[in-house]
């Protein structure tokens, strides 16, 4: 449809089917069932707003969305399709590793080929939009959400933000292709105390230069929808801050896509204080430019009413159904509501075989060596596998909804699939302790009796084997929204399974499943190696056998800093130096840090063991001056010093030791990953260029400040191989 006709379907509408547009059901008001994201039962429409309704989130299933899209357009005066949402996170059928993983394998390309996997198979399902990426910067592992997000640090997040959007758009009217949404503006990663839904507060400088630019880069890639976060952003909810929605979002970052709120946070603005009631929250949010209310009753219940009451310009309402309605010509929706989605042809496309190979390697990729004394690659041995996560499905995001769990591959499948000898395998303990619960509640208690046998079985099989692989971490469901924890420990159970092991055979290599990072120092000092393979989704187990058998060598660098103990998060590389900095792993009186623990997080950002070893050259310089205008090129020698192939990711990283502001001791700002053979060398070069030395200055000017600057780069955020230059 043309731009003409869509405004004169516009003109056309009455006030009722235009605030429809603006309204979004929960599956159940349809189906009675669905996916729950939020709370339900809370859905107070007629149902003439039912049928006016102008999208829907929650429901999965080719025919059954066909059939409601028909129902629905039937009841519209003007047929207006729908758009089905949903939440694909990290994969659709085919599961991905979580967002946090994905950033550990510094792979814009992986993750660009992980989201256009995810959205042929959601569009082959029927789906229009996925509520994804997500790219709140984070930098408290208390937070459960974390594990959506694909790190802490900007520069990372911008690239992955861009190849997310690229993955799941492409085209959009090409029928493998769904409208992304990016989320959740802005800064609900930062809550405080990492309580969920708490207020943010940062200040304007911190907000624009930490957490922003990775929004900014999913806009300026053509990301279609932008969600409002449930926060408060320094004590005004987003789903009713003007300055973020309209000054930032629209003025500054130049987004003209759709803006839909987080789920019944219109209405939410009363209980955070600042509507007095559920009428005055639709005032704030369609003057502050929500778009869509998402399962909230204030657009439904108010809108209209506001408008012929003359409290709200129609304009606004037009401003709004005129995006909606061009995201959907834009799908296609308006030439054919369906997109030529043939569910018998659905099944073909779910867990095809090339997504699967795509998962596997992907996961591989985001896995993170921590330590290895020697011990990996398993050899030829008598190999123990223990723990709760030997031959457990349940290693996909806590975002992640398969249809057939059943097709992910555990670790004894995984293992069991290289068909090698002495492999013996030992659950050892449950996941769970007796009485703890998940956010969806208890998970089936433990008896006393079962898990003795099964930690005695455990133990006898430990004692008889060359090596031990512990396959422990903590329950999905203790991660992702609403899973914020006071602890960041794996249960008390699997923790005493290790530490008798460890009694009965010291060759322990722990793989270690997890959304977040956790504080990890015991099982660090009990285990020769340690793996963290975060959830790595259906390919999992297929992904740990490559990786600890050495058919995948350890590629993975954090995206999260690894803190030695939950006293010390949030904790993150790019921080500041203080009047008194301490060094790293030393404590003095009188200076910035602690009494109890050093500085030093258990592993800093970027960092990640291979099986070979990666020597670096000196940094060198083609120049040690600089103007606005040229550029610098900074280089090293990479060599592979070990009798593997590998690959290694190497990293840039700036320092402006001086300005008008303090600044970061260090900050990302390239990455590039070379594989190498045994022995082999090879030059990676990097151009420095003014850009990439501006910051927010004391007048809040975003420029770059002549001085001297330094350089590094090396395998890890804390590597001194550096070298200095001087902008003039
Ligand atoms: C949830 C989440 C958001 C998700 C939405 C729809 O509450 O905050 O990330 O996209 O609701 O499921």
């Amino acid at each position: 449809m043309t731009q003409e006709k869509l405004n004169e379907l516009l003109r056309d509408m009455s006030l009722e089917e235009k605030v429809g547009q603006m309204i979004q059901l929960p599956a159940e008001v349809l189906t009675g069932g669905g996916l729950v994201t939020g709370p339900t039962g809370t859905t107070q429409l007629t149902d003439e707003q039912v049928g006016m309704a102008g999208s829907v989130l929650g429901i999965k299933g080719a025919e059954k969305i066909r059939k409601l899209q028909k129902q629905q357009m039937a009841k519209q005066p003007h047929h207006i399709p729908l758009l089905f949402m949903l939440d694909v996170i990290n994969g659709f059928e085919t599961i991905f590793p979580i967002p946090l993983a994905l950033g550990c394998t510094f792979s814009p390309k992986m993750a660009e080929e992980a989201c256009s996997a995810a959205a042929a198979e959601a569009a082959a399902d029927g789906l229009h939009v996925t509520f994804s990426p997500m790219l709140d910067l984070v930098r408290d592992a208390r937070w459960g959400r974390v594990m959506e997000s694909p790190g802490e640090d900007p520069y990372l997040n911008s690239e992955m933000a861009r190849a997310m959007v690229r993955g799941y758009q492409g085209d959009l009217r090409s029928k493998d292709k769904v409208a992304a949404c990016l989320k959740h503006f802005a800064g609900y990663g930062a809550p405080e105390g990492g309580r969920d839904y708490d207020n943010v507060e940062l200040s304007e400088r911190t907000i624009l230069e930490d957490y922003l630019p990775a929004y900014e880069a999913a806009v300026k890639e053509g990301c279609r929808l932008a969600m409002t976060s449930f926060n408060t952003l320094n004590r005004v909810p987003s789903s009713g801050n003007k300055w973020l929605l309209r000054k930032i979002l629209r003025e500054k970052m130049g987004f003209e896509g759709v803006v839909i709120s987080d789920y019944s946070a219109v209405e939410e603005m009363v209980p955070h204080g600042i509507a007095a009631d559920v009428r005055e929250a639709a005032k704030l949010a369609v003057e502050a430019g929500v778009d869509i209310d998402m399962v909230s009753n204030a657009y439904a219940g108010h809108l209209a009413e506001l408008v012929r009451s003359g409290e709200v310009p129609e304009k606004l309402v037009d401003e709004a159904v005129l995006r909606i309605l061009t995201l959907k010509n834009d799908l296609g929706l308006f030439e054919d509501p369906f997109r030529a989605v043939d569910p018998a042809e659905t099944e073909k496309v779910l867990l095809r075989a090339d997504f699967r190979q795509k998962a596997r390697e992907t996961a591989a990729a985001s896995f993170v060596l921590l330590k290895n004394e020697g011990i990996l690659p398993l050899g030829k041995k008598l190999v123990a596998w223990i723990g709760p996560y030997v031959d457990n499905r349940e290693i996909y995001g806590a975002w992640s909804f398969p249809e057939r769990p059943e097709e992910t591959v555990t670790i004894k499948q995984g293992v069991e699939a290289k068909g090698l000898p002495g492999m013996s395998f030992a659950r050892g303990s449950y996941v769970m302790d007796k009485g703890r619960a998940t956010k969806f509640g208890r998970i089936p208690n433990p008896s006393d009796e079962q898990a003795d046998a099964w930690m005695e079985e455990a133990l006898k099989l430990a004692a008889s084997s060359d090596r031990v692989v512990m396959c422990l971490g903590e329950h999905k469901d203790l991660t992702g929204e609403a899973g914020s924890r006071t602890s960041l420990g794996i249960s008390k159970g699997q923790m005493e399974l290790l530490r008798k092991v460890r009694q009965v055979n010291p060759n322990i290599v722990t793989v270690l499943f997890c959304g977040r990072p956790l504080a990890v120092k015991e099982i660090a000092e009990l285990s020769k190696a340690l793996l963290v393979v975060w959830m790595p989704g259906t390919e999992g187990g297929n992904a740990i056998a490559d990786v600890l058998f050495g058919d995948r060598v350890p590629q993975g660098k954090l995206s999260m800093t690894f803190p030695r103990s939950l006293g010390q998060v949030p904790v993150y590389y790019n921080h500041f130096a203080t009047g008194r900095p301490n060094p790293p792993h030393e404590i003095h009186l009188f200076r910035n840090g602690y009494m109890d623990e050093v500085n030093a997080p258990l592993y800093p950002f970027g960092f990640g063991l291979s099986y070979t070893e990666f020597a670096y050259s000196e940094v060198k310089l083609d120049r040690r001056q600089m103007a606005p205008g040229e550029r610098i090129t900074a280089s090293v020698t990479v060599t592979n010093a070990g009798d593997v192939s590998g690959v290694e990711t190497v990293q840039l990283y700036l320092r402006d030791p001086s300005a008008s502001v303090v600044r970061p001791v260090r900050s990302l700002k390239g990455f590039q990953k070379v594989s190498l053979a045994p022995g082999e060398s090879r030059e990676v070069s990097f151009s420095i260029e003014e850009p990439m030395l501006r910051f927010y200055d004391i007048e809040m000017n975003y420029v770059s400040e002549p001085g001297r600057f330094e350089v590094y780069i090396g395998g890890s955020s804390d590597t001194e191989n550096g070298a200095e230059f001087v902008l003039v």
